[in-house]
C-alpha cells in the first residue's frame, strides 16, 4: 500500500446485498472503486451486529484493492490477530473502544496491517495528539456507528480541518466515514479528508445484476470531491 493524498472512494459493504458478498465486491471494483470498506459491528460497542473474521476471510480473495476493515467492537485487543489472518491491510479501532488506545495501534501494526484510529462525532481531534506516530488513517466518523443511511453531521467538518493541520507532512490518511454523499463530499474533501466511505450514496439504485448505477455512484462523488 504505497500513500498518496488522492481521493479514495471506499463503498461499505454494509449497504451490499449480504447473500452476494463476493460479486458485489467484484462489481464495485470494477466500477472504479479505490478500496472496500467492512464494518464490523459486534452489538455492544455500537447496537448493531455484522461480520466476524470467517466472513472477512472468505471475502479477502475478491479484494484486488484495499481491505479497510473497520472495528465497531470493544473489547477490541483480542480479535485483531482474527482480522489480520482474515486478510485486513488496515485495521481501524474506535478510540471509544478502549482505556488504552496506544496498545491497541501498536497491536494492529505488530499484526502487519495499518493501524487506523476512529473517532466517534463526540470525541475531538486533540485525542489523537500522542498517537500520531503509530498510526496509518484517522477516521473521522460523520454519523454515530451502528447503520448506513444517515445524516451527516457537519459539526465534524471543522475536526477534519483540525486533524490535516496536526498531521502535517506525516502519511497519515484522514478518512470520513458516514453520509458520505455528492453534497458532502467536498466539505471534507476541502477541509483535507483523502479517503470517503460511502454506504447508502454507492449502492443505490444498483445491484450485481445491474452494477453500472455502482460506477456513476462513484465518480459522481470523486468528481464533487476533486471539485
Ligand atoms: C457506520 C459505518 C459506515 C456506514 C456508512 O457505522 O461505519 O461505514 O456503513 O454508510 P452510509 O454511507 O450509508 O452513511
Ligand atoms: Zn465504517
Amino acid at each position: 500500500m504505497s500513500f498518496d493524498r488522492s481521493i479514495k472512494i471506499a463503498p461499505s459493504i454494509l449497504s451490499a446485498d449480504f447473500a452476494n458478498f463476493g460479486q458485489e465486491i467484484q462489481c464495485i471494483e470494477a466500477q472504479g472503486c479505490d478500496w472496500v470498506h467492512v464494518d464490523v459491528m459486534d452489538g455492544h460497542f455500537v447496537p448493531n451486529l455484522t461480520f466476524g473474521p470467517p466472513l472477512v476471510a472468505a471475502i479477502r480473495p475478491h479484494v484486488k484493492t484495499v481491505m479497510d476493515v473497520h472495528l465497531m467492537i470493544s473489547p477490541v485487543d483480542q480479535y485483531i490477530d482474527a482480522y489480520a489472518q482474515a486478510g485486513a491491510d488496515v485495521i481501524t479501532a474506535h478510540y471509544e473502544a478502549t482505556p488504552h488506545i496506544h496498545r491497541t495501534m501498536q497491536a494492529i501494526r505488530a499484526a502487519g496491517c495499518k493501524a487506523g484510529l476512529a473517532l466517534n462525532p463526540a470525541t475531538p481531534a486533540e485525542v489523537c495528539e500522542y498517537l500520531l506516530d503509530m498510526v496509518d488513517l484517522i477516521c473521522v466518523m460523520t454519523v454515530n456507528p451502528g447503520f448506513g443511511g444517515q445524516k451527516f453531521i457537519h459539526s465534524q467538518i471543522d475536526k477534519v480541518k483540525r486533524l490535516r493541520a496536526m498531521i502535517g507532512d506525516r502519511p497519515i490518511h484522514i478518512e470520513i466515514d458516514g453520509g458520505v454523499t455528492p453534497e458532502t463530499a467536498p466539505l471534507v474533501a476541502a477541509a483535507g479528508a483523502d479517503v470517503l466511505v460511502a454506504g447508502s450514496a454507492v449502492f443505490k439504485g444498483g445491484s450485481v445484476q445491474k452494477p453500472a448505477p455502482y460506477g456513476e455512484n462513484i465518480r459522481a462523488i470523486r468528481a464533487a470531491a476533486q471539485a
